[in-house]
């Protein structure tokens, strides 16, 4: 591929177009109370101090036994970080704060019906509430440690609780999104192995008390049929004592956790004492292929990194109110909501519902009840407040010193509004980026060291080295004003250890391509390559400008093309389909999906919905594409390869280029005309 190539195919190719913005400075306050204020952090952790520079991240945490090897490369590329070292996660956010913080609030709780008000779980509580869930795990499930367990759960109090019990035991928990489907849930279930699955009965969005429990009866059914037999649901009721689902429990297999809860009243379970490089967790994320592949991170290396970052580029204090409004389904959540923050003694908002239910104020108006000072969240989400309360923030008195975006790039016209608006022209902004793979940010500014420049990430974090490559292996220099695939030259604590059960799966995706010698036990030789195209400024801020694979970022949330086309072709009439990204104000990118029918079948509108709901069926809401497009034919190459990139350029509206060499050009005209006359 060329570089020019690598620019016209990635999903945010507008950021390429954006110019180089001017500096803003943080306030002489902010850089008074900031965690970092020494520049020579950098020299700490230079690859000269790689990699016992890390010690200093995990000096942060309370180990039982410290490790013997910082970084150990035998099993190259699977590294494995502060071996022999021996720790509990869920002691070093809960436990270990209660001399000093037992009456602290750990998570301010929002319900999203304003009726409900706010709930403070204090960190004394959320230890009982831990233990007490931890015996159920324990002496009602049977589980043992390094078994898997899947949570289905939306954003209440319940979902940190059982991930921090799970840690207590040495379980591997996997999260999957509340907002998936079923059938989702079931494909983690399987592949995961899960024997166990805890869910809700219902939660609240945008008003609605959405019934949930459904989908677990989906996901257990499903996943038998794949011969994974999960034996017990544990389905915790949004309001303790009452059912609010219209789906019967399943005698024996179906239990209320907080029924079950009660009978372990004063239980207090030993933490185990795990090996920093056991699995804490699974988070399942989208690649090329259809099959979603399940991060597997580590329990030391992996908390080292999270409380590091929360600490340094997130700027956590223990006297902050921090919200991070990104859902805990998603690695944001874990590492910045749970995690991180729990590990430094953080008060971690968990808000329930959308940021705009019942009003564009109500963020602000949550930020001002608890007088929020750090605020976390994606370009999507300040989109839709900019967009529907452009003027909203200024009506509230709350005082951020601190944002964070994260996710997708932030067109620089939005992140003004950020920091004018949002954050009234106090606050130092962050613009972080990383991904589900590497557990916590790789690149962002020092709020205190570094000045921001909107649309930018920034230059590397302490301790990660990128460096990036063009498609012939050649080094792009700082400020050569090409984009090239951004890889990072070193291991870091906070990377995912493999996929889980997919060992070659993650060698060939991550380290594929640049690896220098696949005998190599020397970490120089295996650059991890992102799978983002990017291009850095002649001061060295990145810029990443999206994807340079079949990932679609919609939302800040990321969807595999192949996986919306496979849940396509599950509607028995589809032949063949493509999906591909369309610019979109609020979400970034959306699915356009092209399919063409099997002979005999007509295009009607009650086909095109049909598929469209087999989609959000299959993966969820978040996958519904904006149009579903029946055509006669895909455009093709002459050897039979679908020509997305063409599809592409007519979905949006852009110059399909040169199409002569196809072997069907007509059919592009055609399309364009549907695409010119949607509704014929
Ligand atoms: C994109 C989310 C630009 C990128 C933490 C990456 C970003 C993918 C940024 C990972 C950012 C994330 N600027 N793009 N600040 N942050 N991305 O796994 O394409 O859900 O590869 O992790 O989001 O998405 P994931």
């Amino acid at each position: 591929m060329t570089e020019k190539e690598i620019v016209e195919t990635s999903e945010s190719e507008i950021a390429v177009h954006w110019g180089e913005e001017e500096y803003f400075h943080p306030s002489a306050e902010f850089i008074a109370q900031a965690n970092m204020a020494d520049p020579d952090i950098y020299n700490r952790f230079s690859l000269d101090n790689f990699p016992n520079c890390f010690k200093e991240y995990a000096d942060l945490l309370d180990w039982y036994e410290y490790w013997h090897t910082t970084l150990d490369t035998s099993d190259a590329p699977c590294w494995k970080w502060f071996v022999g070292g021996k720790i509990n996660a869920c002691y070093n956010c809960v436990d270990r704060h209660l001399p000093k913080y037992k009456n602290k609030t750990a998570i301010h709780f929002v319900p999203e019906p304003l009726e409900e008000g706010y709930h403070h779980i204090t960190y004394q509580e959320l230890y009982v509430r831990v233990n007490e869930f931890a015996a159920v795990l324990r002496d009602d499930c049977g589980l043992k440690t390094g078994d898997r367990v899947t949570l289905h759960m939306p954003m209440v109090p319940e979902l940190p609780i059982a991930m921090l019990a799970c840690a207590r035991l040495g379980l591997i928990h996997s999260q999957v999104f509340g907002g998936f489907s079923g059938r989702a849930c079931a494909d983690r279930i399987v592949d995961s192995g899960s024997q166990v699955l805890i869910t809700i009965d219902a939660y609240y969005r945008s008003g609605r008390l959405i019934n949930h429990k459904e989908k677990a009866d989906l996901a257990v059914e499903l996943a038998a049929k794949e011969g994974q037999t999960v034996d017990k649901v544990l389905v915790w009721q949004r309001y303790p004592g009452k059912y609010s689902a219209e789906t019967p429990m399943v005698e024996g297999r179906d239990f209320f956790a907080n029924d079950l809860v009660k009978e372990k009243y004063g239980a207090r379970i030993e933490p185990v004492q795990m090996p920093a490089e056991a699995p804490l967790f699974l988070m399942y994320t989208s690649g090329t292929t259809g099959k979603p592949k399940g991060c597997q991170h580590s329990t030391g290396g992996y908390l080292a990194y999270t409380a590091g970052t929360s600490k340094y580029v997130q700027d956590i204090h223990p006297e902050d109110v921090y919200w991070c409004m990104a859902d805990i389904g998603w690695i944001t959540g874990h590492s910045y909501i749970v995690y991180g923050p729990l590990a430094i003694a953080a008060s971690t908002v968990v808000y329930e519902g959308v940021p705009t239910y019942p009003d564009a104020g109500r963020s602000w108006r949550i930020a001002q009840d608890l007088d929020v000072n750090i605020f976390h969240t994606a370009p999507t989400a300040i989109r839709a407040l900019r967009k529907i309360g452009p003027d909203e923030p200024k009506k509230y008195k709350y005082h951020f010193k601190h944002m964070t975006t994260v996710g997708e790039p932030i067109e620089p016209e939005v992140w003004r509004w950020y920091y004018h608006e949002v954050g009234k022209g106090e606050a130092a902004i962050v613009d972080t980026w990383w991904q589900t793979e590497t557990g916590g940010f790789l690149c962002s500014t020092l709020p205190a060291l570094e000045p921001m420049k909107p649309g930018s990430a920034g230059p590397a974090v302490p301790g990660i080295h990128p460096v990036i490559f063009d498609d012939e292996g050649e080094i792009l220099p700082q400020g050569a004003g090409k984009a090239g695939n951004i890889c990072i030259q070193n291991p870091w604590p906070g990377a995912f250890q493999t996929i889980w059960g997919d060992r070659d799966r993650f060698v060939s995706t991550y380290y594929g391509r640049y690896c220098k010698d696949p005998e190599s036990k020397d970490w120089r030789d295996w650059p991890y390559m992102a799978g983002d195209a990017a291009m850095q400024a002649p001061d060295g801020y990145y810029r990443i400008l999206g994807r340079i694979d079949d990932v679609i970022n919609v939302s800040g949330h990321r969807l595999g093309t192949k996986e919306i086309e496979s849940a396509a072709l599950v509607v028995p009439e589809v032949a063949e389909a493509a999906v591909v990204p369309v610019a979109h104000e609020i979400k970034g990118k959306e699915p356009d999906l092209y399919v063409s029918l099997k002979p005999g079948f007509e295009n009607t509108p009650e086909m095109a919905k049909k598929i469209n709901d087999a989609i959000c069926e299959e993966i969820g809401k978040i996958a519904k594409c904006r149009k579903v497009w029946i055509v006669k034919d895909m455009p093709k190459t002459r050897s039979g390869k679908i020509m997305r990139r063409v599809l592409g350029a007519i979905s949006n509206k852009k110059d399909v280029g040169d199409v002569t060499t196809l072997a069907n050009p007509d059919i592009v005209k055609e399309i364009k005309q549907m695409n010119a006359d949607p509704d014929q």
